[in-house]
């Protein structure tokens, strides 16, 4: 029994690692290395895999807004700087895509880090820092901001927040430098801003930031610490505003790094396990307007590059950990309540939270240029209390939860513009199965889990239809054993797979824009766990992304294993990608 005990406790500092404050789990010890020709240091290049960002292969035009050595920045102010516009740099008569590219590198032992990159308190990016190596590697990021385009044409406080810790075991220094990149306007893509109809794919005139103002420490996010904790921010709008969507940045860490596995709190308290991550696999960041709630996310299993086992994410990284997703949440059914120019509280909380979730969120804003005034109305509203289906089988250690959520919100609501009346309809949908077993005594822990989750916005005005669809499914699995334990140290077996798979369409009058995203990674291993690090291990991964659109499609099937490409094949042909 006590032996028992000790394997049970050594597998649960494996999810709840003694590092207060820290979100790791494990970071390595030892490493080989393949050499990256493009360097003039010997840097291995981490990277996510995902669609070109500019397929064309136009030239851009490119400067340096920041650089930054993140060493012992944990819990202080965020590193400020100062963002111009494009105008004298890159004098282009119209901008076709802007695109923000993060360039890190590190050397030594660090944890995997989370970070976010603000332009005047609106988030642009959050993101975690790949894990270095003994002989250093590199990464990048580039993100397409158009969306932030009226942000982006003026003067901007640049924040950055990354908490690193350096001390003689973690030595990992983050060197980085944020780059714009700006492209010329071509026949086909391009800013498109302003018009009425054009507004669902338009970037909006206004982005206002729901964050933490600067001048405090940490991250410009909210920090939502337990299930009860709503952290809120007061905005007023401009009076003439006819279209408003939210959009919310979530991440998870700490106890909460991986929810979806997190036991059930009966399960916790029958087995005297004091300290382990509980509440069950569920969560949903709820979003309130005026403490009514206007929204939900049920959020994306990101695995962070230390997650699971680090060895998985070297060098292909999880699906979106170099670029969370962010969710938007339509407000405009609700402006009605929003343009008396009075102050207005948008909320955010996480249901069943353990500590610690960073929330904050943009809220974009499209103006009526043809009059200072519009109304509006909220007509119907309702929110479908969770639906929850619960049942568990356990004896001891070992036994199995089930969990089935589901919930759908719905709003509608006009908006009277020089435009004429305009009506929208904003509806979510979402579906939650969980089942995990826990067996050899506690030690082995598996997970399925699979999100469906649907927004539709129906827009309706005196001389168009316009329809909004995108239909997300998030796959998880997950498989975990401690196979044995001597002095400290445990072997670890695990496998991972995740999808994020996404179709999306807009239907405006006759014309149909369709697209589909298909992305799964599978990873499988080994490792040997001291403390915080591993010691030895191997991590195989596997990845197919099949993206298809109107404009261009995208293939990549990739495979790695302990830190070499193993096949790698990529094309534009859509008749590689899998109709859906
Ligand atoms: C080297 O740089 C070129 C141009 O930026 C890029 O296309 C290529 O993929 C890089 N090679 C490696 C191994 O990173
Ligand atoms: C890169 O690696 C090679 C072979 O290991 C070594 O000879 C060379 O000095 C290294 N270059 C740098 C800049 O570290
Ligand atoms: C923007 O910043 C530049 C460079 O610091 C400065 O010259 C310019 O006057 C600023 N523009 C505005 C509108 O503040
Ligand atoms: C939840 O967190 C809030 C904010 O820190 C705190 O005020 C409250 O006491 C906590 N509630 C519980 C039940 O721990
Ligand atoms: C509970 O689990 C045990 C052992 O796996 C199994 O024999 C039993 O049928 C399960 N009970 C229910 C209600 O599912
Ligand atoms: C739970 O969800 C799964 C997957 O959607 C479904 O197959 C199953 O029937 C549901 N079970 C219950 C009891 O609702
Ligand atoms: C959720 O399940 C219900 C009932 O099976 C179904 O009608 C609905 O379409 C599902 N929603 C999603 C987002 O999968
Ligand atoms: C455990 O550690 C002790 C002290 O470092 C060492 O003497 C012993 O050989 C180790 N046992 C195993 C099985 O590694
Ligand atoms: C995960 O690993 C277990 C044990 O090795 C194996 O039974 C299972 O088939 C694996 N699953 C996947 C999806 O690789
Ligand atoms: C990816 O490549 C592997 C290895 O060649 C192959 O076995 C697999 O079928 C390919 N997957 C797809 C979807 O093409
Ligand atoms: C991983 O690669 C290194 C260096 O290439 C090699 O020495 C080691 O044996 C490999 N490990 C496994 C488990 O294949």
């Amino acid at each position: 029994m006590a032996d028992l005990y000790l394997l049970l406790i050594t597998f649960l500092s494996f999810f709840n690692q003694p590092l207060a404050n820290l979100h790791k789990t494990t970071t390595l010890f030892t490493s080989q290395l393949t050499s990256n020709p493009n360097s003039t240091s010997n840097l291995t290049t981490f990277f996510e895999v995902t669609k070109p960002i500019n397929p064309e292969k136009t030239k851009s035009c490119s400067y340096l807004i920041l650089q930054h050595d993140f060493g012992f920045t944990y819990g202080q102010p965020p590193v400020l700087g100062t963002y111009t516009p494009p105008f004298e740099k890159c004098p282009f008569q119209e901008y076709g895509k802007i695109v923000l590219e993060w360039r890190g590198t590190c050397k030594g032992r660090q944890f995997d880090r989370i970070f976010g990159v603000w332009f005047g308190g609106v988030e642009l990016l959050r993101s975690c820092t790949a894990e270095p190596t003994q002989s250093g590697i590199f990464w990048s990021v580039e993100k397409d901001v158009s969306r932030y385009y009226s942000l982006l044409m003026s003067n901007q406080t640049i924040a950055v927040y990354l908490g690193n810790v350096v001390d003689d075991t973690y030595t990992g220094v983050y060197h980085v430098k944020i780059f714009m990149h700006f492209y010329p306007k071509n026949g086909f893509d391009g800013i498109k801003m302003g018009s009425l109809e054009g507004s669902y794919d338009s970037n909006a005139d206004l982005i206002y930031p729901i964050s933490r103002g600067l001048g405090l420490n940490d991250g410009l996010w909210f920090e939502i610490v337990n299930g009860s904790d709503v952290e809120s921010k007061d905005v007023v709008i401009p009076r003439n505003v006819y279209r408003a969507v939210l959009e919310v940045y979530v991440s998870f860490h700490e106890n909460d790094e991986f929810w979806y596995g997190n036991y059930p709190n009966e399960y916790i308290s029958a087995n005297d396990l004091k300290g382990a991550p509980g509440n069950g696999p569920f969560r949903e960041v709820v979003v309130s307007l005026d403490d009514n709630i206007v929204g939900a996310v049920w959020p994306f299993t990101v695995v962070y590059t230390g997650g699971v086992n680090p060895l998985f994410w070297r060098p292909i990284t999880g699906i979106g950990s170099f670029d969370l997703p962010s969710y938007d949440i339509e407000i405009t059914p609700f402006l009605g309540m929003m343009l008396d120019g009075k102050s207005h509280k948008f909320g955010f909380s996480v249901t069943n939270a353990l500590n610690v979730w960073y929330i904050d969120a943009n809220l974009h804003l499209w103006l009526d240029k043809g009059s200072k005034k519009t109304e509006g109305q909220l007509l119907k509203y309702n929110v479908e209390p969770l639906q929850f289906y619960l049942s568990s089988n356990f004896t001891g250690y070992d036994g199995s939860f089930h969990a089935n959520v589901s919930r759908s919100i719905k709003s509608t609501g006009w908006v009277k513009s020089s435009q004429g009346i305009i009506t929208t309809e904003w509806t979510q949908d979402f579906n939650y199965s969980n089942i995990m077993t826990l067996g050899n005594e506690g030690n082995m822990q598996i997970v399925k889990q699979k999100i469906d989750y649907n927004d539709n916005v129906n827009v309706k005005s005196p001389s168009s239809v316009i329809s909004f669809k995108s239909l997300k499914s998030f796959p998880f699995f997950f498989y975990t054993d401690i196979v044995d334990q001597v002095n400290g140290t445990y072997t670890s077996l695990s496998n991972v797979t995740l999808g994020f798979n996404e179709k999306k369409a807009k239907y405006s009058d006759s014309r149909a824009s369709v697209s589909s995203l298909k992305n799964l990674q599978s990873a499988q291993g080994d490792m040997v766990v001291k403390g915080n690090l591993v010691v030895r291990g191997l991590g195989s991964t596997q990845q197919v992304y099949q993206y298809r659109g109107n404009e261009f499609c995208y293939f990549r099937n990739i495979s790695s294993s302990n830190y070499t490409i193993l096949y790698d094949k990529e094309s534009n042909n859509c008749g590689l990608v899998a109709k859906q």
